[in-house]
């Protein structure tokens, strides 16, 4: 792939941050973007790295109305001795392409995906943060173009990838959060596209998500659409319970999505010595184990939030304590066991890190 590169003049880029631990999650965004088009016919074609700015786009375009759109989401890295590092990005672009294919979309190919991403972060690099915990976040998003109405694919796709310098994703850090147990609305069903990382499922999830912030808690956890019953994930994380030496996650149901973090930890977890099942895991097993003392602890995985502790859980008008809101020793070991490899501090037995430069 032969990328154009259009380079914003050293006199009109933007001023970086000033300190990479107030950054937040998402609200700055670096000084390029890479895109890339598919028109039917033609295929993908057009790979271009420009200045970041707003697109035009025709008002009949399907995104607008039809929602085909998709996303991604991985961190590029910085180490201690100044490497570039991203974590299992072929994985990012392997979900992409079966997005892609579920809701129909002319999928990216795998190798024009990491291309985009080495090419962009190198060429962005100053924007990395080196701050414990921060990283340059990388969003690769998908959309369908065209222009006419009527519900059908698009035959026009933009492919494009724009990053954002982050600190921690929720504002507690690394500390327990709260969750709500959502049991009237749903994220997805089996059969549905809950499995796909379409933005469809995230604006189905707004409403029970500000009603849980607005009454104090972090984040929804769901529950599955047919009965209420079965643990489904969080709103941006999946979810993990411990019970003793063994951890539980639900199985992949097809409504949920198959969490790369998720997946990670579970192949440490047992390189590890722990345990582990992915199995229907009903909520009542949950509260139960928070009663009885065997479910000693809790955490959720995901990309931006890498694992996050869960404190307690609120269900039907009770709240439910995990660990007394501590941060329990087996999730702080996979947190440092997780981390330590993504940042090249520890050894990577799996292969999961790709140095794709140097700052
Ligand atoms: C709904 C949902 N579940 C789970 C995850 C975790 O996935 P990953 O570990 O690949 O970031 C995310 C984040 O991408 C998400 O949005």
């Amino acid at each position: 792939m032969q990328i154009t590169i259009e380079k914003v003049k050293d006199e009109e880029l933007k001023p970086l941050f000033t300190d990479a631990t107030q950054l937040g999650f998402g609200k700055l965004f670096t000084d390029h973007m890479f895109t890339m088009v598919y028109r039917k016919g033609q295929g993908w074609v057009e790979p271009k790295i420009t200045k970041y700015k707003p697109f035009q786009i025709d008002p009949a375009a399907v995104v607008l109305h039809y929602s085909q759109e998709i996303f991604e989401g991985l961190k590029a890295y910085a180490s201690e001795d100044s490497r570039i590092l991203l974590f299992r990005p072929e994985k990012n672009a392997e979900r992409m392409y079966h997005s892609a294919e579920r809701i129909c979309m002319a999928p990216l190919p795998v190798e024009y995906f990491l291309e985009g991403i080495k090419t962009l972060v190198n060429l962005e690099k100053r924007w990395i943060p080196k701050a414990p915990g921060t990283s340059l976040y990388i969003r690769p998003t998908l959309v369908g173009l065209g222009a006419a109405l009527g519900v059908h694919p698009a035959d026009e796709y933009l492919f494009y990838i724009i990053l954002t310098p982050v600190g921690a994703y929720f504002k507690e850090g690394f500390k327990p959060i709260s969750l709500y147990v959502e049991d009237v609305y749903i994220r997805a069903a089996v059969g549905g596209v809950g499995n796909a990382k379409t933005g469809g499922n995230y604006a189905a999830s707004l409403l029970a998500g500000a009603k849980a912030q607005e009454k104090g808690f972090s984040q929804v956890l769901w529950l599955d659409a047919k009965e209420r019953k079965y643990v489904e994930e969080v709103g941006a994380m999946n979810i993990f319970f411990v019970f003793g030496d063994t951890l539980v996650t639900p199985n992949l149901s097809g409504s949920i999505l198959p969490g790369i973090t998720r997946a990670s930890v579970l192949e440490l977890a047992q390189y590890l010595g722990y345990r582990t099942e992915e199995r229907m895991i009903s909520i009542d097993e949950v509260i139960e184990g928070t009663k009885n003392g065997t479910l000693t602890e809790a955490f959720g995985t995901g990309t931006a939030a890498v694992i996050s502790p869960v404190g307690s859980l609120f269900y039907k008008g009770q709240n439910y304590e995990i660990n007394n809101f501590q941060v329990g020793p087996i999730t702080q070991r996979l947190y440092d066991k997780l981390v330590g490899i993504q940042y090249g501090r520890e050894e990577d037995p799996f292969g999961w890190v790709h140095e794709i430069g140097r700052l």
